[in-house]
């Protein structure tokens, strides 16, 4: 298993969203209505047929993707995804296929299954987001699209002041201060195409990430990587050593 964030387990993700299924939607759901909003709204826009949506929670953005899409959830908590049925059945909504109780570090489908990929406020609370975002990588078709929004940390200006009082929200399992953006550029397939801040404050970040189309193409991002890296890694003699 690869690196864990440091206070989260399987258990205590399910034992967290046991506790906040009933109110999560006039709570945290409500604060982060218009990153979830925009999200939809960039899917909506694009070519995507099948989408997974990964930690669908109470699936408070079904009702929102447009009717021709396919749409299929997956959540780790029972009782969230009970209020996400719920809301399928209520409001009729036929473009959702399946809400699955699943565990997005492995997860029961496919490779290539989906045409778009999205996580919303997901990544910060899994346990073990190295192994989430190979399985968003595993389960996205090639030319597909890996979508994320979510908070990544900054020391600075109004966000980090933001942060900081938001830091004792830690232990809600809603909320991680402490979570760069590197955690989640660790998958080769993927390059990132897109990346914009988000309501409120800029708190939040779109990235959204292209499923390279084949084993050229990600030699290409490897070479190009590897190129930036030797021409603005400063020599030794410049660092001092
Ligand atoms: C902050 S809520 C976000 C819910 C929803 N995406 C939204 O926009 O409101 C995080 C969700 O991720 C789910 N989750 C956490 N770890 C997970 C995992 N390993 N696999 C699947 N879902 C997970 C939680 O159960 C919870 O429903």
């Amino acid at each position: 298993m690869s690196e864990s964030t440091d206070i989260l387990s399987t258990s205590t993700v399910r034992n967290a969203y046991k506790l906040w299924a009933p109110v999560y939607d006039q709570t945290f759901g409500i604060m982060v209505r218009a990153g979830r909003i925009r999200a939809v709204k960039h899917i909506n826009n694009s070519k995507a047929g099948r989408v997974l949506e990964v930690g669908v929670g109470t699936g408070l953005s079904l009702p929102h993707y447009r009717t021709d899409l396919e749409v299929t959830g997956i959540d780790l908590s029972p009782e969230m995804l009970e209020k996400a049925q719920d809301r399928m059945q209520n409001k009729n909504l036929t473009h959702v296929d399946d809400l699955l109780v699943m565990d997005a570090s492995d997860l029961d489908f496919p490779d290539n299954s989906f045409d778009t990929v999205v996580a919303m406020f997901v990544m910060t609370v899994v346990p073990d987001p190295v192994a989430v975002m190979r399985e968003l990588q595993r389960v996205c078709a090639p030319g597909g699209e890996v979508l994320l929004v979510n908070h990544f940390s900054a020391d600075e200006g109004v966000r980090g002041w933001v942060e900081q009082k938001m830091a004792s929200f830690k232990s809600t399992g809603l909320w991680n201060p402490e979570f760069p953006v590197d955690r989640v550029m660790v998958c080769d397939e993927l390059e990132l195409r897109e990346s914009y801040d988000l309501h409120p404050f800029g708190l939040f970040k779109l990235l959204s990430f292209t499923k390279l189309e084949d084993e050229m193409a990600r030699n290409d991002k490897q070479r190009l990587t590897t190129r930036a890296t030797t021409q603005y890694a400063p020599s030794t003699a410049q660092a001092g050593l």
